[in-house]
């Protein structure tokens, strides 16, 4: 297929245009093509998402070949969008200026439809080598590095920066804001966990809505959103109206729809959509050994958001073989007395 080189670009504040701003969290490990495909199709297509980001790509003192940008984002050979026609942005991941903006101006080439810049990953081996988390100590670098990829990457394409609320405390929430703003972000979207959280305290959605009054471009708020009314809550404490989901979307897959005023699905749409994956997995060449790895994954994630689907993990964490996992779940789909609506009942239970 021939590589799409004018893709089109995304409204350089799509957050704010039209019905609610609803994102698929970037997840390393997780959210990769095969999974973006699946949760954009669901419902026919009709899945609620608004927007995809790559997982992040790792850039160090070269900018990045295209066969990695292609490899991380194949979406890139179909118009930056998935299947259902949902916009992929690249997420790029690094501390240095020069190699990130040459790596953002080829995956624009490449057809891009925005950058993404990952300031907010936690990882130690990421932090050691200057990246991620780490450049929100350094608001001047951080600024330098989001304006050095604006300088590079056509005008019309949004350069969006993802960000946690700071590293130990944030307290330098408004700082790092302004200066992420001041290099050119189109858009900031706000995980509400300083570096040091990782993932255990909840979100505090406080420090986004400081981050949202002193800056004018758009502020999508990302952190535990996990039922309509966390989503509430987080409105009315930041004040914002976009929003990115990342693990609540494995165990609600149905949640984006809801967001827009749908009827939450349950049970047995949830099973449905993981021999969906099963079946994509499988078809893309994944071995067994891989696919049920994913699977369980899925579930132990999942069934952290939503206590209904334990003992559907509890039933398949030891299975050594795939076909047996696939069994069980097809057994638990046919189980009619488990086919109950779960969605919203629960309130979010915190760490991974
Ligand atoms: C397994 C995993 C991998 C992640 N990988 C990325 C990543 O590649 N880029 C990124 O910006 N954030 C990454 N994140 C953070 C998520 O995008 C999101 O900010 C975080 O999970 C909080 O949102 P949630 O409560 O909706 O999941 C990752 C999170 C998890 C759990």
């Amino acid at each position: 297929m021939p590589l799409a080189k004018s893709a089109a670009a995304l409204p350089l504040d799509m957050p704010r245009s039209g019905a609610p701003f609803l994102s698929l969290a970037p997840m390393d490990g997780v959210t990769d093509a095969i999974t973006r495909a699946l949760l954009t199709d669901y419902a026919g297509g009709d899945s609620g998402i608004s927007l995809c980001t790559s997982e992040f790509v790792r850039v160090t003192r070269e900018p990045v070949p295209e066969k990695v940008l292609l490899r991380h984002c194949p979406e890139l050979r179909q118009g930056g969008r998935t299947s259902a026609g949902v916009p992929v942005t690249v997420q790029l991941l690094g501390g240095d200026p020069a190699p990130m903006a040459e790596s953002a101006r080829r995956a624009a080439a490449l057809g891009a439809p925005g950058i993404d810049l990952n300031f907010g990953c936690p990882a130690k081996t990421v932090n050691r080598h200057d990246g991620g988390a780490t450049l929100l100590k350094f608001p001047g670098r951080l600024r330098a590095i989001v304006q050095a990829v604006r300088d590079l990457v056509p005008a019309e394409r949004p350069v969006s920066v993802k960000l946690r609320t700071g590293w130990a405390s944030s307290e330098r929430m408004e700082e790092i804001a302004l200066a992420a703003e001041a290099g050119g972000a189109s858009w900031l979207t706000i995980h509400g966990r300083t570096r040091m959280d990782m993932y255990g305290p909840p979100a505090d959605f406080g420090p986004i809505g400081r981050a949202r009054a002193v800056v004018a471009i758009p502020v999508v708020a990302n952190g535990d959103l996990s039922t309509p009314r966390q989503v509430d809550r987080c409105r009315a404490i930041s004040g914002c109206e976009a929003y990115m989901i990342g693990r609540p979307a494995m165990a609600r897959p149905w949640l984006f729809r809801q967001l827009r005023g749908h009827p939450p699905d349950g049970r047995a749409a949830y099973i449905a959509l993981l021999l969906d994956f099963a079946d994509r997995l499988i078809a893309a060449g994944t071995t067994d050994h891989r696919t049920l790895g994913r699977l369980k994954n899925w579930l132990s994630l999942s069934c952290r958001i939503e206590p209904a689907f334990r003992s559907l993990f509890d039933a398949v964490k030891r299975e050594q073989h795939l076909p047996a996992l696939l069994k069980v779940l097809v057994a638990a789909a046919r189980d009619k007395g488990g086919n109950d609506p779960v969605s919203g009942r629960f309130e979010p239970v915190h760490g991974p």
